[in-house]
Order: structure tokens, then sequence, then C-alpha cells
């Protein structure tokens, strides 16, 4: 058997943090190893597997279309792309009516801020601290972290940061000049950090007053993953600018800005378009992956069995001191503890349960929707058991 850890490091890039682990398959939240062992996955790759892993709908969907057509620039029209635009106008927030196709979260926050300053002339965008848009330059200035700003300044020049979850701050920070505030609904790479409820109705106000446009990063927090299609819908607030991806071709590589038609139509010809955007295999992975979310109401199936994950992440809590905070909505969790978790993803592992990151300290939960009760039980009990294991190393 081909010995893919050798391979890929000699060959990959050194900058993912690698498990030791080598997957070759996946169904619905389970996903095997080389040598034929079962995870349940509540990584799901950072929150892709939505509809779960080789979902058979878009497996179908990406089949038929491989075999009709895999490219098609965009400059020519397609129908399969034709029917992605319509469906995921269709379940939009309302007044958001026109779409820049992308291939990845990073690039859909790339062409939202080119659309902001395009829209607006202005140049100024104001982020917040702890957030987390991406690696790419322009979405890279607007991410919190420096970590992973540092090493690569300068960033594009405009950016400045307010207190997530702090309105006076961002009210001190927008002004006439400013082109956009961008936020995550959710904050979900600094550890799953939910704002005061009417803190998104005041960064409306504040951007309206000012003529600024407000874009939301949906590309986590998006497509059912916190119990509603979007978690602005939590907030009761409407951006002018989302952007998504992760889940959003059903695991393909794809992204989307959808914006008020007028923030779109500003673009002029050749001014921001990409060779793979909206190309013919991904919009009909896109398709089925939407269509999927749709009549299974993957959101409604979110909130329910996120509520049953989030008590058991509770009791947990409640069993050991070494817990922290329980924090999140739907399917999107996190289990803070007081200790370097590092330890106890690798065990998690052992036990057959893929988990991720949040911080050092910050286990983050993002299961496939499709995850059974008895997964999610099996999962529960499996960091129950590791928790305590942590705890008794810390206290004996
Ligand atoms: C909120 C948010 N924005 C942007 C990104 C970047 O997406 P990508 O890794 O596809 O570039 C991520 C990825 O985790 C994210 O969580």
């Amino acid at each position: 058997m081909r010995d893919c850890r050798e391979t890929e490091e000699k060959y990959g890039s050194s900058s993912f943090q690698k498990f030791e682990l080598t997957l070759v398959r996946g169904s619905g939240a389970s996903v095997w190893d080389d040598q034929g062992k079962e995870y349940v996955d509540f990584m799901a790759g950072y929150g892709v597997a939505i509809v779960g892993h080789s979902n058979p709908k878009v497996v179908e969907a990406i089949a038929k279309q491989a075999a009709a057509l895999i490219t098609c620039h965009g400059s020519f029209y397609n129908d399969a792309r034709s029917e992605f635009l319509e469906r995921l106008v269709g379940v939009s927030p309302k007044g958001l009516e026109k779409v820049l196709l992308t291939n990845s979260g990073a690039e859909s926050v790339e062409a939202a801020i080119k659309l902001a300053r395009r829209h607006t002339g202005r140049a100024k965008v104001v982020s917040m601290k702890g957030g987390f848009h991406g690696k790419t330059y322009g979405a890279l200035s607007a991410t919190w972290n420096k970590k992973y700003r540092e090493p690569f300044s300068p960033l594009v020049p405009g950016f400045e940061f307010a207190d997530y979850g702090d309105l006076p701050s961002v009210e001190k920070m927008v002004t006439s000049e400013t082109a956009a505030v961008i936020a995550e609904p959710i904050q979900g790479e600094s550890g799953i950090v939910i704002p005061p409820r009417d803190f998104f109705k005041g960064v409306r106000e504040v951007c309206d007053r000012a003529g600024a446009l407000l874009i939301l990063d949906e590309i986590q927090t998006g497509l059912g993953r916190t119990g509603r299609m979007w978690a602005s819908e939590h907030w009761g607030v409407v951006p002018d600018i989302m952007t998504t991806a992760k889940g959003l071709g059903g695991g393909v590589p794809l992204g989307a800005v959808v914006a008020r038609a007028d923030a779109v139509s500003s673009l002029l010809k050749g001014e921001h378009t990409s060779t793979f955007a909206g190309n013919p295999l991904a919009c009909a992975a896109g398709v089925a992956a939407l269509d999927f979310i749709v009549e299974n109401d993957l959101p409604a199936q979110a909130a329910e069995k996120g509520k049953a994950l989030e008590e058991g992440l509770r009791v947990i809590a409640g069993n050991h001191r070494i817990a922290r905070e329980v924090r999140g909505l739907g399917m999107m969790l996190a289990l803070e503890l007081r200790v370097d978790i590092r330890r106890l993803l690798d065990s998690a592992m052992s036990e057959g349960l893929i988990l991720a990151y949040s911080g050092r300290n910050t286990v983050r939960l993002l299961p496939p929707i499709v995850a059974t009760d008895d997964q999610l039980r099996q999962g529960l009990a499996v960091l129950e058991k590791l928790v305590a294991e942590e705890e008794i190393r810390l206290v004996g």
C-alpha cells in the first residue's frame, strides 16, 4: 500500500498541521482510514461536509455533469451554472439578488472587499478583533490573528479592527471614508464567539448612517450550520454582501458572494473574473447540495441535533472541573477546557472520533448535519472519557 504520509511529507506543503491519519473514504458523518478503521467525523473538514461525506445526490450530480461538460468559462452561458445561481439566490436573504461565483472562502472574501470598494468608491474596511476571513492577501488583511498576518506584511492597506460585540468600538471607527464593515455572525476560528443579541442590528444602523456596506462572512456559519439557513437570521439583520463557501459544493471547492444587485452591478466588465469561477462541475455539485439542504430541512435538523449535542457538552462541563465553558448555536459548538487539547485530539482519533481545534484550549464541533443521533451520542461518550482522563492527569 502507498505510504501517503512519507510522500506527502516529501512533496507536500509543510504548512498544514498534520494529524497521523490517512483518510481514504467517507459516507455521511463517517470516514475510514487506509487500515479500514471507521471514525465519526466531528470536524467535517472544518465544517465543509454539511450534507455528509460523498453524499449520494452530490456524487450522482458530479458524475452526470462530468460526463456532459466539466469546464465552461464564465464568458459563455451554461445550464448547470444558471441553475445553481437561481437556487443560491432562492435560499439567500431577501434583497441579496446577484452572485459572484468563486472557488474558495478566501476568494469570496477577496471579491466581497473589491465589490465594497468599487461600489462605495471608498477604501477603508473595518474588521473585527478575533475575526478570521482566510489567508490570501485581502482576506488576510481582514483577519485578526498576528500569527497569520505578521510574517507576510505589508498587507493590503486600509484595514482597521474594532472590538467584536462592542458597538461603540465599531461606531468610533466607521466614518464617511468606510467602504465596509466585515464580520462573522459568529466567530469560528477564534473559539465560537457569539456576540450580544443586538450587536449586528447596531452595526447595520452604523453602516447605514455612514453609507458603508455590511459584509457578513457566512463561510463557516451558513447553509444551516447554526440552525438557520444563515446565522444572520438569528440577529434579524440582512447584510449588503454575504460570503459563503465550505459546504456550498457538497465538498467540491465552490464559493460565492451574494449581494445587493446594485453593488454587484457596479463592477465593470472584466474587473473581477476567474478562470474556474462558476465551472459546471462545481455548480452541479452545488445544485445537488442546496437541494439536499432544503429538501431535508438541514437548518431545522441542525437546531434540533445541536440542542442535544450542546446539552451533552453541558453535562460533560458540569461533571469536570477542567471544562471552562460550552458555547455555540446549532451544530457549531465549542467546549473550552483549562488545558491544551492537542493530546485530547490525538487520543480522540485512537478512539474513533475526529475533532477540530479552535485555539489551543477549545474543542470545536462542526459535525455533518446528517450525523445520526447514535453518532452524536458516540462522539459525546468519547469526549467525556477523554476529558475525564485529562482531568485525572491534571489534578490526579
Ligand atoms: C469565516 C471564514 N471565512 C473565511 C474562511 C476561509 O475559507 P477558505 O479556507 O476556503 O479560504 C474561513 C475558513 O475557515 C472561515 O471560517
